[in-house]
């Protein structure tokens, strides 16, 4: 393979995002594919601790300020992790990208379009990803699956909010050929079989 694929996974809360990754990267692995699995924000020392501070460690933040620090986090993982990776010619299985400043930052705070689009294009020096899985699923039902946890900064952002987030994710997949969309509340290895044909089929169509 000599140029490196990007595939991103994206979605609501308790979308089931992390679980698939793990399995798809499984399977990608047992056959010989070089994966590198990472996620946003973190994927690098500084991603990880901006995260602490996106999720967990202050209240207070402007909107402009959280597209800020998401795209702090998301620049060091493009030339620390990605750009590498690509290089080298790896399958990298992102959890969580540009769309979702798109889905978060334009659709749920309401920052305008092109300001997100611009801050994300400095961000990710304009790797696109390769294939994008979007598993869509009814935010009231994601938010139900973390009953009993403690939520992050994010989470606690009320229904509505979570609603635009989905919106704009199935705007995004309805504009961009490059998101394939599932139905996020099918049984976890139905939902991986299906995934895993799709982005084998993509891998042997380019060559890989
Ligand atoms: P998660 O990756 O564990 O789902 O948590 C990341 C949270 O950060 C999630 O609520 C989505 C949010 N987020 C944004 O708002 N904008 C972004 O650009 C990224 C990468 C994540």
């Amino acid at each position: 393979m000599e140029k490196g694929v990007l595939i991103t996974f994206e979605g609501p809360e308790g979308s089931g995002k992390s679980t698939q990754v793990a399995l798809l990267a499984q399977e990608l692995e047992k056959r010989n594919f070089k994966v590198l699995c990472t996620r946003e924000p973190g994927g690098t020392a500084l991603g990880e601790e901006v995260r602490k501070i996106l999720l967990n460690k202050v209240e207070k933040m402007e909107p402009l300020s959280e597209l800020f620090l998401y795209a702090a986090a998301r620049f060091q993982h493009t030339v620390e992790r990605i750009k590498p990776a690509l290089e080298k010619g790896q399958v990298i299985i992102c959890d969580r990208y540009l769309d979702s400043s798109i889905a978060y930052q334009a659709y749920g705070r309401g920052l305008d379009l092109q300001t997100v689009e611009m801050v994300n294009n400095l961000a990710t020096d304009l790797i696109k990803p390769d294939i994008t899985i979007l598993l869509d699923l009814d935010p009231e039902e994601g938010l139900g699956r973390f009953k009993g946890r403690e939520l992050d900064r994010m989470e606690k952002e009320n229904l509505l909010f979570h609603r635009r987030v989905r919106q704009g994710y199935l705007e995004l997949g309805n504009r961009e050929e490059r998101f394939l969309v599932f139905e996020a509340d099918l049984d976890e290895r139905e939902l991986h079989s299906l995934i895993l044909s799709k982005v084998l089929y993509y891998l042997v169509e380019r060559g890989g």
